[in-house]
């Protein structure tokens, strides 16, 4: 287990910073928390005292512990060091080298990996400002988890969000993790879903978010496998160290695939269409007063988990199953007539797992009959046990 070092500046998601060092606590890791000036405006240090069981930090020049010099302590002790949520006021002073309070002290004097999460207002997020100074830090190696788009405290609804606390926790272990079991080896994930097009406006789609797909995707890429990661169209962020090929269609998609089929392990997480429009309307389909009905023909698209599972010798296939009844019937016959080797199947009739929700809950069926079971959790944390128990088996 390791010891983390969670730095919290001033903003109203600071009281996030509570519940992800509670998790930590949980999670068997040592937390210590320093406080900026303006961090004290919104979160308390007894709150973190009483959940991290630790002195809290907050002034420079109160030295507890005559021993040590407290801000070059705190760095040698960590193994990590997490700021959350990092302002762009604690962002600019770092990426200019201004180190006025007890955290940027700390960082001053660090040596160790350090993640941010920032939080703050669109605007503020957009500044061009603020873009250079992540932009710098970013090249000096600090790790960036990039916000959300949401409701914002200010009232906006749009992007400044901090990650969610699941979202850090997993980011914070797999940094932590030295698993390089994939290194050398290339891993091919689809995710998200795709859009058949019935006109220029018009399309069938699904509601899949990618969420999953680009969590299994960031877990290979931190054991060192090379990551292509071929997406339909999604509102993330590509994981750091992946290859993201951007498509619409599920023709798209498997024209993509189909230049990876080289891949060791093949994950097909995407919620890919069966069905497109026979034809494309070149413009937009009129509504007309005699009709009241309006009807679609549809063709079959191309099946890209069967093709891969029967287009190559060396890659570990592994289907997905999004199932609403009969799940483990349905699961186990795909993975039979789609000659997967694993299929991970999930129930997307519970709205609280599966298709755009931020956790999941999957049994992986193996093609020799081992079973894999998972309880519900984040989708980043399901995503690293996926992998985890790919190597395994695979490597089996
Ligand atoms: O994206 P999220 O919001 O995070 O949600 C995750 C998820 C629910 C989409 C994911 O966990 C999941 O279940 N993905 C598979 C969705 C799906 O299309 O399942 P399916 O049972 O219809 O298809 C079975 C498998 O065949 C899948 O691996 C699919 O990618 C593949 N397939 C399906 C049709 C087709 N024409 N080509 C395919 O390759």
């Amino acid at each position: 287990m390791a010891n983390i070092v969670i730095g919290v500046t001033g903003g109203i998601a600071a009281y996030k910073a509570i519940d992800l060092t509670s998790k930590l606590i949980q999670a068997g890791h040592a937390v210590r928390v320093v406080l900026t000036g303006n961090a004290l405006e919104f979160v308390t240090p007894l709150a973190f005292q009483a959940i991290s069981r630790n002195h809290v930090y907050t002034d420079t020049f109160k030295e507890e512990d005559p021993s040590v010099i407290s801000h070059i302590n705190i760095g040698e002790w960590a193994d990590i060091i997490v700021v959350t949520p990092v302002t762009a006021n604690t962002i600019g002073k770092l990426a200019n080298g201004i180190y006025d309070n007890m955290l940027l002290n700390v960082l001053a004097a660090n040596t160790k990996p350090v993640i941010m999460a920032p939080a703050m207002n669109v605007h503020m997020y957009n500044q061009p400002a603020v873009s250079r100074n992540i932009q710098t830090l970013m090249g000096e190696g600090y790790h960036f988890i990039d916000a959300e788009s949401g409701f914002l405290a200010c009232g906006y609804n749009a992007k400044g969000r901090m990650a969610n606390v699941p979202e850090i926790k997993a980011y914070i272990e797999d940094l932590l993790s030295t698993d390089r079991s994939l290194a050398g080896k290339k891993v091919l994930v689809t995710a998200g879903p795709t859009r058949e097009s019935i006109d220029p406006i018009r399309y069938l789609t699904n509601h899949s978010s990618g969420k999953m797909g680009y969590a299994i995707a960031e877990a290979a890429a931190s054991r060192g496998a090379e990551v292509v990661l071929v997406s339909g169209p999604v509102n993330l962020t590509s994981p750091g160290n992946v290859e993201r090929i951007s498509v619409e269609s599920t023709q798209d998609m498997f024209e993509a695939v189909k230049g990876h089929l080289d891949a060791d392990i093949g994950i097909f997480t995407a919620a890919v269409s069966d069905f497109t429009p026979a034809t494309v309307h070149g413009s937009k389909m009129k509504k007309t007063q005699d009709n009241d009905e309006l009807t679609i023909e549809l063709k079959k698209t191309p099946d890209i988990l069967k093709y891969a599972g029967s287009h190559t010798d060396g890659m570990f296939v592994v289907g997905f199953a999004a199932e609403t009844d009969n799940v483990r019937e349905y699961a186990a016959g795909k993975l039979e007539k789609k000659n997967a080797d694993c299929i991970v199947m999930n129930d997307v009739s519970n709205k609280e797992i599966g298709m755009n929700s931020d956790d999941n809950e999957v049994t992986m069926l193996f093609k020799d009959g081992h079973e894999q079971q998972f309880p519900k959790m984040d989708k980043q944390t399901l995503g690293i046990q996926i992998i985890e128990t790919l190597v395994k088996r695979w490597n089996a």
